[in-house]
């Protein structure tokens, strides 16, 4: 079977799906965009590129795609116009699952072996779409910078709580209870953790910012357990590479200029990173950490 081909047929649409689909991003014309999430579940501002994954949220690639064996948007139920899968740049998929629209750039490629369930059968598009003139129609220039905005205050702001390292466990500390549960725990990891990194120890109930200061890291087998997924959120500050074995990562990870490389690797939140490879679950979950343009005025007294 050839790969399947289709030109982009309504532009209007495309772009109503998109704004649609990035309320935060778009916002109103005189404030400015709101660096969360959004919908998406995965945000890579450059390439995915994955094998026997699965991404239960929707994601958004401003790279482009590359993915085998894979299941995609199956973590919340078909959706009429947002896609599933949105990539800027070309998309190739073989032997998967797209359970929602997909919106994909020029010279993509879905192979006949990926299965589109919630595509209208009377849509002769299988629900997908190829050959928008600038991709998917998504800003995805106004998503990417706002995001390095975010990240970059996320990671100047001060920590509240105290960080040890010892016996190969990552202690986090929280502020005093005095500052009572509605603030957010920030912590700044300074230097390189030890390849023995066991696991990481919150010791609070808040929600959580962990600003890691420092290029690259290596975290095979790491328990995470302590963490509360929807209410933590990982900063990598200083970019490079991550580098995932066994690992269940617990909570959402703000990392515009990292290079996620994963295997056996499992994400319980949103991911923006610069990159995703190898072999990865994420699963699709509300995000209830800090509003990344807000944490100034919530961080714990101290
Ligand atoms: C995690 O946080 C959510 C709120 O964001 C809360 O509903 C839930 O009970 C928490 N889970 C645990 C195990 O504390």
């Amino acid at each position: 079977m050839p790969p399947w081909r289709l030109r982009w047929p309504a532009l209007a649409a495309a772009a109503a799906a998109a704004a649609a689909l990035l309320p935060a991003v778009r916002g109103a014309p005189t404030s400015p965009p709101s660096p969360t999430f959004g919908d998406w579940g995965v945000i890579t501002y450059g390439n995915l590129q994955l094998s026997t994954s699965t991404l239960e949220g929707p994601a958004l690639v401003l790279g482009s795609a590359d993915l085998v064996d894979f299941d995609i948007g199956g973590g919340r139920p078909c959706h009429p116009t947002a896609p599933a899968l949105a990539v800027a740049g070309a998309a190739h998929g073989r032997h998967g699952v797209l359970k929602g629209r997909a919106a994909l750039g020029r010279h993509s490629a879905l192979e006949r072996t990926v299965g589109t369930p919630c595509a209208d059968g009377g849509d002769a598009s299988r629900g997908v779409t190829v050959g928008a003139p600038a991709g998917t129609g998504v800003d995805g220039w106004a998503t990417r910078l706002a995001h390095i905005g975010a990240s970059a205050s996320l990671c100047r702001t001060p920590a509240s709580g105290r960080v040890a390292v010892e016996d190969s466990v990552l202690k986090l500390f929280p502020a005093p209870a005095s500052a009572g549960d509605a603030c957010v725990d920030v912590f700044a990891v300074a230097h390189p953790l030890p390849r023995t990194l066991s696991s990481v120890q919150y010791y609070g109930t808040r929600r959580v910012v962990i600003n890691y200061h420092f290029r690259s890291a290596d975290w095979a087998g790491v328990d995470m357990a302590t963490l509360n997924a929807s209410r933590t959120l990982h900063s990598y500050c200083g970019g490079g590479r991550l580098r995932l074995r066994d690992t269940e990562v617990s909570g959402s990870v703000l990392a515009p200029g990292l290079r996620v490389d994963a295997r056996s690797a499992e994400f319980r939140g949103r991911l923006a990173v610069e990159s995703l490879t190898g072999q990865a679950v994420v699963r699709y979950e509300p995000y209830e950490g800090v509003a990344l343009d807000g944490l100034a005025a919530e961080v714990c007294a101290v």
